[in-house]
């Protein structure tokens, strides 16, 4: 079988990793397409060194856009290139422009598309991503879902039952491969960073960064929180163009820095007392490593994370935030338990799927 991946944003590339890993083993023909959706080597090349990823066989180089002009830019690079390499089957992981855009290529070209981490709705349809999941799970023909939830919803939209699959959290086999590779560098991390006791932000969301009347006042309580415990807050490439100057005007406990690589991060997400986010995958990530996790949404495309894990919907109530991160800070845990399926194999069921 060959089998053509589609990455493109810095949270496809550890979902992918461990499915091409998979698959190799099985001795598959394997295409790794990145689209360049991100591009700056913080925000990709990292990652594929950190996750030891083969180097991508083709780069469409789309770099960034409006939503229409990047996602047409893929399709119109794509269409080619699949075409050349005439794949049994695409991947295509998440729910970023790369993902839609290559799924609506295959479907019209006939091209079998599988769909890696199917099924999650926060049913928020301002949020882009809502839009790219639903589009790419109507045009899926194979639809590998993390959770429960998943199933439950695709259901809803009319999907049939044969073209789903519960196979869990693809990003959780790379967390629990690479964790013993974390805990080894977390200590020369923290004597860089001159760290104890620490909490971590990341906001990257337009919903929550690209209005000065929403991020302006979340900066100041985050400002006001990191003199209880400093605060470090690497920052996204689309908060740090908007901002920069009123981030730099906050008190040195909101420590502003680069976007770290994804061993450094993950050791971060570890030991930190808490973590501030608006991040989908970091709110699974931090339910697996059982730190508490305080998201910045109203809403929540993983809603497991909630009733199962150690995430809090804190949206834009300041007196709750206040309360969760105080309450964090005096060790206080919610009783939490990690999703099933959650546990390192969800790359070897899809593998095993794409093999029959
Ligand atoms: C994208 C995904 C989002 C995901 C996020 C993770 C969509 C619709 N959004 O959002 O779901 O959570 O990635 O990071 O697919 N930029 C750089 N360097 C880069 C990439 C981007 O400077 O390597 C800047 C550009 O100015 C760009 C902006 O960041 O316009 C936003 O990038 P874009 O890919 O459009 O969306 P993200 O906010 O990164």
């Amino acid at each position: 079988m060959t089998v053509l991946h589609v990455v493109g944003a810095r949270p496809n590339f550890m979902k992918a990793a461990p499915v091409y890993r998979s698959l190799a083993s099985r001795g598959h023909r394997q295409t790794l397409v990145h689209t360049g959706q991100h591009y700056d080597p913080l925000m990709s090349d990292v990652f594929f060194k950190a996750l030891e990823i083969p180097d991508p066989d083709v780069s469409l180089n789309v770099g960034s856009g409006s939503h229409a002009q990047q996602t047409a830019a893929i399709m119109s690079k794509f269409e080619p290139t699949v075409l050349a390499h005439k794949p049994d089957i695409v991947l295509v992981y998440g729910d970023v422009n790369s993902t839609v855009a290559a799924a609506l290529v295959c479907s019209k070209l006939g091209i079998r598309v599988g769909h890696v981490e199917s099924g999650l709705r926060s049913f928020d349809r301002t949020m882009p991503e809502e839009i790219n999941r639903l589009v790419t799970d109507q045009l899926a023909d194979l639809l590998f879902t993390p959770s429960i939830d998943g199933d439950e919803n695709l259901a809803r939209e009319g999907i049939e039952k044969s073209k789903v699959f519960l196979v869990g959290n693809v990003m959780i086999d790379t967390l629990i491969r690479f964790l013993p590779k974390a805990d080894r560098i977390f200590p020369t991390l923290k004597a860089e960073l001159s760290l104890d006791a620490f909490g971590l932000i990341t906001l990257h969301r337009p919903s929550n960064v690209d209005d000065e009347t929403t991020f302006l006042p979340m900066l100041q309580v985050l400002d006001e929180l990191s003199r209880d415990l400093p605060l470090i807050f690497p920052v996204h490439p689309r908060t740090s163009q908007k901002w920069s100057a009123q981030l730099e005007r906050c008190n040195p406990n909101l420590r502003t820095i680069a976007p770290l690589g994804y061993l450094e991060f993950l050791a971060l997400q570890k030991n930190a007392s808490v973590v501030i986010t608006d991040s989908g995958g970091i709110q699974e990530e931090t339910t697996f490593l059982g730190t508490p996790c305080l998201t910045l949404r109203e809403n929540t495309e993983r809603p497991i994370t909630v009733t199962l894990g150690t995430n809090v919907l804190i949206g834009r109530d300041w007196g709750l935030l206040r309360e969760q991160f105080h309450k964090a800070l005096k060790g206080g845990r919610k009783q939490t338990a990690r999703p099933p399926l959650w546990d390192g194999k969800a790359s070897e069921r899809i593998a095993e799927i794409l093999s029959r």
